[in-house]
């Protein structure tokens, strides 16, 4: 695997191999790789010549009092997965080569719709870093195709609908949630998850689950089934975000009549944020 941390140098092999009529996938990350991302490189490997994949903590999807400082940053560990995950190019760059004119003056890109509701309600902003960093590595990598998790099913379809909205000639893929063995989604994040904390946090899966069966076996009382699954996750002693049924490609509040739905849920643990979500078709 060739490590680039620059623009140019990333660019003068990606540009050789175009050349030579190679389909390039890529698969961003800000790092602390584990399965669920791995997944995703191998999903790449199987649809693309040359497989790419970055590596960026991205300051402008942070908001000021969340964890970007503490984000586990594993860079030499991460390197030994993606070798062995058959990933060709790693871009490993720093925040002046992302930003050399700074966070402030940085043009963004803003997706108007979806954005501001579910993880967007509690983290003003977080999706227009998301987007902005991503056309930016889009434009960097000018993939083939770029492929994202289910688990974050709000930044997919975000970022599904700003490549549709720019005519970004990119496929978009999604590869399904990766998951523990008792079911906990797969997440960087899930390493400030405490030990007393970690039997008990399958509730949100467990929640989302239930919503779901109440769902296909006829209930359309969404709100009530997502006070109820509010209720379970309180009183095994965590803060909700969220739980929200929606229609599964607007994220609006999914109708009575709507056939695919997506029910998606946020809580706070003492140290984590949990994100899960679950897609039905009617
Ligand atoms: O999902 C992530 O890890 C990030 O939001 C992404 C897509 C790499 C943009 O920084």
């Amino acid at each position: 695997m060739k490590v680039f941390h620059t623009v140019r140098g990333l660019r003068d092999d990606l540009n050789k191999d175009r050349r030579q009529g190679l389909r390039i996938g890529f698969v961003p990350t800000m790092g602390n790789l584990h399965d669920g991302h791995l997944a995703l490189i191998k999903q790449a490997r199987e649809s693309n010549d040359v497989v790419v994949c970055s590596i960026f903590v991205n300051a402008l999807q942070f908001g000021l009092n969340e964890d970007w400082d503490k984000y586990p940053r594993t860079y030499q560990g991460d390197c030994d997965k993606l070798r062995e995950a058959g990933c060709d190019y790693l871009f490993h760059p720093d925040d002046i080569e992302m930003y050399p004119n700074g966070l402030d003056t940085q043009s963004r890109v803003i997706c108007p719709t979806m954005t501001d509701v579910l993880c967007g309600a509690s983290r003003p902003g977080h999706f227009e870093g998301v987007t902005t960093v991503v056309s930016k590595l889009f434009n960097i990598v000018q993939p083939d195709e770029a492929i994202f998790g289910i688990k974050d099913y709000q930044q997919l379809a975000v970022i599904r609908r700003m490549a549709e909205d720019l005519c970004m000639p990119i496929q978009i893929s999604s590869a399904p949630i990766h998951r523990e063995v008792d079911g906990l989604a797969m997440s960087s994040r899930n390493s400030y998850i405490t030990v007393e904390e970690r039997p008990l946090v399958t509730v949100l899966k467990d929640s989302l689950e239930w919503i779901a069966a109440e769902i296909k076996a006829g209930n359309r009382d969404f709100s009530a089934l997502e006070e109820t699954a509010k209720a379970r996750i309180i009183e095994a002693g965590f803060k909700i975000d969220y739980i929200t049924v929606c229609n599964s490609k607007t994220l609006d509040l999914a109708a009575n009549d709507d056939v695919e739905i997506t029910i998606l849920g946020a809580m706070f643990t003492e140290a984590a944020r949990l994100i899960d979500n679950l897609s039905i078709t009617l």
